[in-house]
């Protein structure tokens, strides 16, 4: 084991699905996998591999929020377990008024407010952090296919989730579409380490104007439709 997963060597498959939520991982074993293993229980963060639809074998793991947790997961996925390709599938809030509630976004790029580049090159300097080019255009063929409507674009990873500044209206002025805690570093470590990475999310939330909120059958149909195109995406 590592020292935040609990499992053994070959347990996790070489392709990840990465929610953050450690039981919409469970979720997404009991309702799109057979054969399910769980490989890990370690504070709860929940890992489990099993048998996708079109009959490859892949995993997913719980990563927690914001973009600490999710380093300490990836990490230990690639260089512990061997793990080659991640496909993380969260919730987003939109921070521009063409972003509407349940809609799908692939993250061609990430932005961020957060200090962790800032310590990884050289002052002065910013890293502008991107999707593996060939899941990402996988991904775009995969949604018109299923006629899945996507958005795609850049997103911004915040550190804060409760940020009193208004940073993202910035960031929205520049084409960014919407607002999570994880991507920049996702897509940052991708690039270091050598895996393959991309971002689908769902929008749960909007910054910009008062939407009425999802019932949680609408949230589970976008979910459901994320996730149909992430499932494709495991070969
Ligand atoms: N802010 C930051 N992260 C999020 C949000 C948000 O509004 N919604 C979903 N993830």
């Amino acid at each position: 084991m590592s020292t935040h997963i609990g499992a053994r060597p070959g347990d996790i498959a070489e392709i990840v699905l990465l929610p953050g939520d450690p039981l919409r991982a469970k979720w997404v074993a009991d309702n799109f996998l057979t054969r399910v293993n769980c490989y890990s229980g370690v504070r709860n963060m929940f890992g489990f591999t099993g048998i996708a639809p079109n009959g490859k074998r892949v995993s997913v793991q719980g990563a927690g929020m914001g973009q600490a947790s999710l380093s300490i997961y990836v990490n230990e996925l690639v260089d512990e377990y061997g793990v080659k390709k991640i496909i993380r599938v969260g919730s987003t809030g939109g921070i521009r008024a063409d972003v509407q509630l349940r809609d799908i976004i692939i993250a061609m790029g990430s932005c961020s407010d957060s200090g962790m580049n800032l310590r990884r090159f050289p002052l002065g300097t910013t890293f502008a952090p991107i999707a593996n080019p060939e899941l990402f255009i996988k991904a775009c063929e995969i949604a018109k296919n299923m006629n899945i409507s996507v958005k795609i674009g850049n997103v911004l990873a915040t550190d804060l989730f409760y940020d009193k500044t208004n940073a993202h209206k910035v960031f929205a002025k520049y084409g960014v579409l919407s607002i999570e805690m994880e991507t920049s570093e996702f897509y940052t470590l991708a690039a270091e380490k050598g895996f393959k990475a991309l971002t689908l999310l769902t929008v749960s939330d909007s910054l910009v104007k008062r939407q009425k909120s999802l019932s949680s059958d609408e949230r589970e149909k976008s979910f459901t439709d994320m996730m149909k195109i992430a499932l494709e995406l495991v070969d």
